[in-house]
């Protein structure tokens, strides 16, 4: 077995300002009502003759998928739809996608949709060029090869997928979420359409929202967060904050709808600049467990690591009451754990179902081993081994709400 790089927060040099540090944002965004419109000038720009859409039943039924095709088509592109993506994408599907996209010659792929279909269109990108499976390319820079180009097109706001350099993939054999992170993982091209997440329900608003949150904080907190990180991801919470329950409220609040894609966007440069941490180490658990949704379980992962990194990444919580907009002329500590209680009664407000609903107490130690081995553990503040992973889950599972916001 070939030696794995090194967790590149574990071979960081330096704390803070001092700190090495290293990114890459090769996607190119597009930002704007209607540019959904200029795929074909797009797929035409790569001289793209075959194109996979990468894609699943909700947005097929969505009309976004035969609205692509048909641009396509006009064009004189040669168009394939691939739509057997599922929530929490799988490894099964993604050799699936590129054994289809290998026999049709592919050599541009178009993901269409959520977190999940642009995930998986860019791991079929790798698997096309790397071959082998995904458990093959997991982890930080194992790629051989570079990926075909990918064009990213979110339905939703909150993965932020079309500009990190992440591919989450759940292994169906083994039950984990594996990370494929190389930045040539990068979308060459994001087209960012506010209009096509006005038909998103409330709920999937909510929760994909809060995903967008889990980035800003968890890139925030992160072990490898710099002054450039920081920007991007406080200004993703401050627009989360403004935003997330306007169009929660209102799906054709085009101010909010586009607020939120930009919070999205943002928040997503930043967890590509640095890494998701503990948040995610928790929801991932969870989410390949009981195959609940991300943004679900990073709602729900969110204050809790926030409380286990409470000391060391106060001064971190504290700005981020500011971007809140929250009272900040107390304490720092006080104000650190209002940032806190901030998020668990937005959890609240937006319905978001707290842990007793979404874990088995008799799971704990195989939660807790998920989350050890998740490989975004190294890239939390604080470290945690399996005993502090159950730790966690008990004080939340035993403290209830109230007690926990202060009431
Ligand atoms: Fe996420």
């Amino acid at each position: 077995m070939t030696e794995q790089p090194a967790h590149p927060a574990n071979v960081r040099r330096g704390v803070g300002i001092v700190a090495d540090g290293t990114f890459h944002m090769p996607t190119r965004v597009q930002f704007g009502r209607g540019i959904f419109d200029t795929l074909a000038d797009e797929v035409n720009a790569f001289q793209a003759k075959h194109v996979m859409i990468v894609s699943d039943p909700g947005v097929i039924s969505l009309g976004f998928v035969d609205r692509a095709v048909n641009q396509l088509q006009a064009a004189g592109i040669e168009t394939l739809v691939f739509s057997q993506v599922q929530p929490n994408p799988r490894d099964i599907h993604c050799v699936a996608g590129a054994d289809l996209a290998r026999e049709n010659n592919i050599d541009l792929i178009v993901g269409l949709g959520g977190g999940s279909p642009v995930d998986t269109a860019k791991c079929i990108a790798v698997l096309l060029t790397n071959g082998g499976h995904p458990r093959d390319w997991e982890n930080f820079g194992t790629l051989q090869h570079p990926p075909i180009p990918v064009i990213a097109i979110p339905t939703t706001a909150g993965t932020g997928s079309e500009v990190s350099p992440s591919a989450i993939i759940t292994d169906t054999v083994r039950k984990k979420k594996m990370n494929l992170f190389d930045p040539r993982i990068c979308p060459a091209v994001a087209l960012v359409d506010p209009d096509l997440t006005f038909s998103v329900p409330p709920k999937v608003t909510a929760a994909t929202g809060m995903d967008a949150l889990s980035h800003a904080i968890d890139s925030l907190h992160c072990r490898l967060d710099t002054p450039a990180s920081d920007g991007m991801a406080l200004e993703g919470a401050r627009l989360v904050a403004m935003y997330l329950e306007r169009a929660v409220a209102d799906g054709n609040d085009v101010e909010a709808r586009c607020g939120m894609m930009q919070a999205s966007l943002v928040s997503g440069i930043a967890v590509g600049i640095t890494d998701v941490s503990g948040c995610h180490s928790i929801a991932e658990a969870i989410g390949a467990t009981y195959d609940t949704p991300h943004g679900i379980t990073c709602a729900v992962g969110l204050p809790m690591i926030m409380d286990y990194n409470f000391e060391i990444s106060k001064a971190k919580y504290v700005r981020l009451a500011h971007a809140f907009g929250l009272p900040t002329n107390g304490e720092d500590a006080a104000v650190a754990q209002s940032a806190i209680t901030y998020v668990r009664e937005l959890n609240e407000r937006l319905e978001i179902p707290r842990l007793t609903e979404l874990i088995d107490p008799a799971d704990l130690d195989l939660l807790a081993a998920k989350a050890l081995a998740n490989t975004s553990t190294a890239s939390n503040p604080r470290a945690a081994d399996a005993a502090d992973f159950r730790g966690i889950f008990e004080k939340e599972l035993a403290i209830p709400f109230g007690e926990l916001v202060g009431r």
